[in-house]
């Protein structure tokens, strides 16, 4: 038994190494080997869809010009007023890690003359994404975001072709989900509902928070979707920004409703939806998860977009119509995770390689590498000794065949071939054993197709 002093020193040992240890930062989050393989389906799902719908892939740097943000999204959004990790570089710029990935493919747009190839440019990233947010469940420092642009058509087609991009992601990825859709008009229909807010707000201005007292002058729609309980409640009453949507923002919306019937998309008309960037025009929508309070939804808005006919020029291009979205990644696997979606099985491997001795795991390590080099699906387990050990990984790994080599084997210039479905095994000539495996599988496979039919 430890006496009191062993155990004090452990004691004292463990809070010193503890002091040692060093963590991530707050609201930054390692992705661990038993997430990837959500981050691989949903990739594989989008990437399948992505070039179906003609997309190309654009990578920006993490690092832009602080000034790319202010300008385009907003400086008394959230997310450049509160958000933003920026800093002061050794050179003297002011610079950020991108908050969002929209105003950089545009300033890649402007930048790299894209206007000049054929329109409307098709582009989509997938990538990290950095705000200095409260870190709160759904809500990360770092995440990742999968976004489609689409740059060079003013067509409301365009918009619902958006929404209809979202509604085949999520049910490729079996998310139930809601898409809500609403319009915020042009800068002129936006200048006839401030008024209306104003008109509305006046009376009500001890009511609300503080954030919001400043936010009726300085970005009034904001209001909308303030997180308070009480600025919420008042919320609810707010007009509506389609009741003051001009002619051609009207028009426009109701295509775009037109063109989701038309595919027979479910959507919710939400006026309270009204987007965090300021760069937002025509028409604007979230998707939401299903299930839960519609706070929490709101919060939890597994992705979100809509058009942006000013954001070229506000970048220095030509007027040039553009609409687009983003997906949260993080919130995806949240959601499958919640929904219980489960994933594909993994495809088995061909054949697992066995050792027993010191002399057999040595031809192993060459014989790996001839089998992997004829392009069989191989795997090992060369750190572990035991026989049972080595064919549980084998079952594990689902492979179709087990190469066992033992001392006996080693001498006789031979290999056991076990079939995994059966347990049947063979001793076959080592310098033969690709041919063998391949011959075999090509059996087994023929076998299969008969059984099924
Ligand atoms: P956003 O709504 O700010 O839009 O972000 C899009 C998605 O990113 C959100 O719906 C959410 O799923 C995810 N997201 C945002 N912040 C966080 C966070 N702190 N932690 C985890 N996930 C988060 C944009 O960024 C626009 N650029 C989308 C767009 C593209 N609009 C037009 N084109």
């Amino acid at each position: 038994m430890l006496n009191q002093k062993s155990v004090d020193k452990a004691k004292k040992v463990q809070s010193i190494n503890r002091k040692k240890q060093i963590k991530s930062l707050r609201g930054m989050k390692d992705i661990l080997p038993a997430e990837q393989s959500y981050r691989e389906f949903i990739n594989q799902k989008a990437s399948e869809l992505l070039k179906v719908y003609s997309f190309s892939k654009i990578d920006t740097p993490i690092l832009e010009n602080l000034n790319l943000f202010v300008r385009s999204v907003g400086e008394d959004t959230d997310i450049v007023g509160k958000e933003m990790f920026s800093f002061v570089d050794k050179g003297g710029d002011k610079v950020c890690l991108r908050p969002e990935a929209t105003a950089s493919v545009v300033r890649a747009y402007v930048e790299h003359g894209m206007v000049n190839q054929s329109q409307p440019v098709k582009l989509y990233y997938n990538g990290a994404q950095f705000r200095h947010e409260k870190p709160q469940s759904g809500r990360y420092r770092q995440f990742h975001q999968l976004g489609l642009e689409v740059i060079g058509d003013p067509s409301p087609i365009i918009d619902a072709q958006m929404m209809l991009f979202a509604h085949n992601f999520l049910t490729e990825l079996k998310i139930k989900f809601s898409i809500q859709v609403n319009s915020l008009g042009c800068k002129d229909c936006r200048k006839a509902y401030y008024k209306a807010l104003n008109d509305f707000y006046r009376t009500k201005k001890r009511f609300i928070c503080k954030d919001c007292q400043k936010r009726i002058m300085k970005n009034p729609l904001r209001l909308l979707d303030c997180k308070e309980e009480e600025c919420q409640k008042i919320a609810e009453e707010v007009p509506q920004i389609v009741d003051y949507l001009c002619e051609d923002c009207n028009k426009h919306f109701v295509k775009v409703l037109e063109y989701l019937d038309e595919l027979e998309i479910p959507y919710e008309l939400n006026s309270r939806v009204v987007r965090g960037l300021d760069y937002y025009t025509k028409t604007i929508f979230e998707i939401w998860p299903e299930g839960g309070s519609s706070k929490k939804k709101n919060n939890n808005a597994l992705g979100g977009g809509g058009r942006y006919d000013g954001l070229v020029e506000m970048l220095g291009g030509q007027p040039t119509p553009a609409c687009g979205m983003a997906f949260g990644i993080e919130r995806l696997i949240t959601q499958m995770r919640e929904q219980n979606v489960s994933l594909p099985p993994e495809k088995g491997i061909d054949v697992f390689l066995v050792q027993v001795g010191a002399g057999a795991r040595k031809r192993c390590l060459s014989l790996f590498e001839e089998l992997r080099v004829s392009k069989l699906k191989v795997a090992e387990a060369l750190s572990k000794n035991g026989l049972r050990q080595q064919l549980d990984k084998a079952n594990k790994l689902r492979a179709r065949f087990a190469l066992i080599l033992g001392q006996q084997e080693l001498i006789n210039g031979t290999i056991i071939i076990r079939d995994m479905d059966d347990s049947t095994q063979e001793t076959i000539n080592i310098d033969k054993v690709v041919e063998q495996v391949k011959k075999k599988m090509k059996t087994s496979k023929i076998k299969k197709t008969k059984l099924k039919k």
